[in-house]
């Protein structure tokens, strides 16, 4: 950064839109500026973090008028957790927002001709409590606010929470969670109370030791629970203490598991996870199916908002019955499985093994037997010799993660020209360059934005292609 903008502050800043990744924007002496946790309508001084030539970031540091769009943040940790970030704004503003997102992002990037209108957002009856699924850390390094350290008093160190975002190594305390229900935070409350009353020891990033690692729960709409502790030590005396101590006190638990990890990192993939209590497993229903999810298994955050994605992605595909369906970036199978019953055959493809196993499972405890899942690398196993296997898709339905599709798999995409396309994605932008590519011989016929993730300036979005008549 320049050293002449460093720390400048910039006063009298008049908040305008939203920009990508939530942030907001003004102007200053001709140049954009990107500031954080405002509102558009707000008039704030933004002291200057980051200088460009063409733009500068910054934090606000004082509001001389307050947005009428504000709502009041009803979280107490707004502001330090890096999760929520847009509670302080209406949440018919947030849909606004989002959809305009979308929009943007296809006019700017897409560049799409005759594009289709956005349709209007659709969005989550739950707005708070809606994730199915939380990842909190234990740390010795408890995030201290400010007046906690100008206040010159000793506190607590240790903590269980989310991390501050971009430090690696500080965790806020979390007492109370608005984004997972149930008994969420009843568990993540008297666990840290019952390792601090028994003196275990948190873990240590900086330096690699420490009992208690990681807590993950998962929760399902069928009202089962799922509780994995991992742990940054060997030792089987204070592990039996904290897993006999959760099974005691939270009989509800159905599925009780805990991992020793003693590597560098929390990726628990390739360990071994013990099932202490109950089974190793919990079950999400839709439409009466049911969906097996393991420790290790992917499953959308949002349940509620799933079942309205896939619905979605399942009239997109307007299918009768003899259609041959790809279902790329499958997962466990959930997309595959939900419109199985609609089409002649589907065909997944998946890069983890371990949910490639959990599909098939799905599969047969459904009753489904016209799907087959493959897993590998989509670049390398969307060949030639794969489509001469099996017949030509009439449907292709696409999930990729947040990079999008690489562009061999693109260019396969574009050979096959399969009659639709439904392209299912949780980063519009890159969908809308992978859209673009995909427009030499695609017309863009819809476009559905879906809120999965209220209080974040996330958006997920569906569209769906239709191949040119030549
Ligand atoms: C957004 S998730 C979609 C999951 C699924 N459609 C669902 O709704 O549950 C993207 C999936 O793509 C998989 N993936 C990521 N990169 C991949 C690649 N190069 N080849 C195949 N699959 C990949 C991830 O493991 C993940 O399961």
């Amino acid at each position: 950064m320049s050293r002449k903008m460093k720390n400048k502050v910039v006063t009298d800043l008049k908040i305008e839109r939203i920009a990508t990744e939530g942030k907001c924007v003004g102007h200053h002496d001709g140049k954009v500026v990107f500031v954080k946790d405002v509102a558009p309508g707000d008039v704030v001084d933004v002291r200057i973090t980051r200088g460009k030539s063409s733009f500068m970031e910054g934090e606000p540091i004082h509001f001389h008028e307050y947005s009428k769009d504000r709502v009041e943040a009803f979280c107490s940790h707004f502001g330090t957790c890096g999760g929520c970030k847009w509670q302080h704004i209406n949440y018919d503003l947030q849909k606004s927002y989002k959809r305009q997102q979308v929009v943007d992002q296809f006019s700017r990037i897409g560049k799409v001709e005759n594009m289709p209108e956005v349709l209007p957002i659709l969005g989550s009856e739950n707005t708070r409590y809606y994730r199915n699924k939380l990842d909190f850390t234990f740390s010795n390094n408890r995030w201290l606010t400010r007046e906690e350290i100008d206040s010159g008093a000793e506190f607590e160190r240790n903590a269980l929470g989310f991390h501050i975002p971009k430090m690696f190594d500080k965790i806020v305390d979390i007492e109370h969670c608005y984004l997972q229900g149930n008994i969420s935070n009843d568990v993540r409350n008297e666990l840290r109370e019952f390792a601090l009353d028994n003196n275990l020891s948190f873990y240590d990033i900086r330096n690699q030791v420490g009992l208690l690692r990681n807590l993950i729960i998962r929760t399902s709409s069928t009202g089962e629970s799922m509780i994995i502790v991992q742990f940054g030590a060997d030792t089987q005396e204070e592990i039996e203490m904290v897993m006999a101590f959760l099974k005691d006190r939270f009989p509800e638990i159905t599925a009780l598991l805990y991992i020793v990890n003693l590597k560098k990192n929390e990726t628990f993939n390739d360990l071994d996870v013990v099932t202490y209590a109950g089974r190793a497993f919990i079950e999400e229903e839709m439409e009466g199916l049911k969906f097996r999810i393991g420790p290790k298994s992917f499953y959308q955050t949002n349940s509620e908002q799933a079942y309205e994605l896939y619905k979605v992605t399942r009239d997109f595909a307007e299918l009768e019955g003899n259609e041959v369906v790809y279902d790329l970036y499958t997962g466990t199978g959930t997309i595959a499985n939900f419109v199985a019953k609609q089409a002649k055959q589907v065909i997944g493809i998946e890069y983890v093994e371990a949910a490639i196993e959990d599909a098939k499972l799905n599969s047969k405890v459904n009753g489904i037997d016209n799907t087959l899942f493959y897993a590998g690398d989509m670049k390398d196993m969307l060949n030639n010799e794969f489509i001469a296997k099996h017949a030509k898709p009439d449907v292709i339905i696409t999930d990729p993660p947040r990079a999008g599709m690489h562009e061999d798999v693109v260019n396969m995409l574009l050979q096959l020209e399969a009659p639709k396309i439904v392209y299912v994605s949780c980063n519009p932008a890159t969908q809308a360059r992978d859209v673009a590519l995909l427009s030499e011989k695609y017309s863009l016929d819809k476009i559905q934005p879906v809120d999965m993730f209220p209080q974040t300036y996330h958006v997920e979005n569906v569209v769906r292609l239709t191949l040119k008549k030549s």
